[in-house]
């Protein structure tokens, strides 16, 4: 480890020091979604389950935030649905999600928590 952070610095020249503190909180808290595919059906589920499951219940029948299940769901619009991820509750412990996923990964999030299947 300490091999590792001298070669990072010395590569990076000026600004390495916050590029390297985004990178690692980034990798931190989702390592697979900063790939470059649009959208990864085994990441985002892993996601939903481990970072939506830390408040929703790792099954998603609730927590702090309420369940999430297809049952619970059934009441809600795809693209409603899509904005509550993207832009989260308001006044609400409920986050934003848009600077972690792409809206793409939020509707794909979205119908699976309607639909409870891999596409
Ligand atoms: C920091 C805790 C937290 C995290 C993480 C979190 N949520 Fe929530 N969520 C909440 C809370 C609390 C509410 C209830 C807000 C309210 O009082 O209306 C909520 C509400 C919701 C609702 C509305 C539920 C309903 O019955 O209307 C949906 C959908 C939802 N969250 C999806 C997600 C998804 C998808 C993720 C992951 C991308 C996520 N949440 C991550 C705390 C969280």
């Amino acid at each position: 480890m300490a091999s590792v952070i001298p070669n990072v610095t010395a590569k990076f020249g000026l600004g390495r020091g916050l590029a390297w503190v985004l990178g690692t909180a980034l990798v931190v808290l989702s390592p697979t979604l900063a790939s470059a595919d649009p959208v990864d059906p085994a990441a985002l589920q892993r996601f939903v389950h481990q970072d939506c499951g830390s408040c929703h219940g790792m099954t998603l029948m609730g927590g702090l935030g309420p369940e999430i299940t297809p049952e619970a769901m059934q009441f809600y619009d795809r693209d409603v649905l899509t904005t509550v991820i993207l832009d989260g509750i308001p006044d609400t412990p409920m986050p934003p999600w848009r600077p972690l996923l792409s809206p793409q990964e939020a509707e794909w999030i979205a119908d699976y928590l309607l639909t409870g299947e891999m596409k």
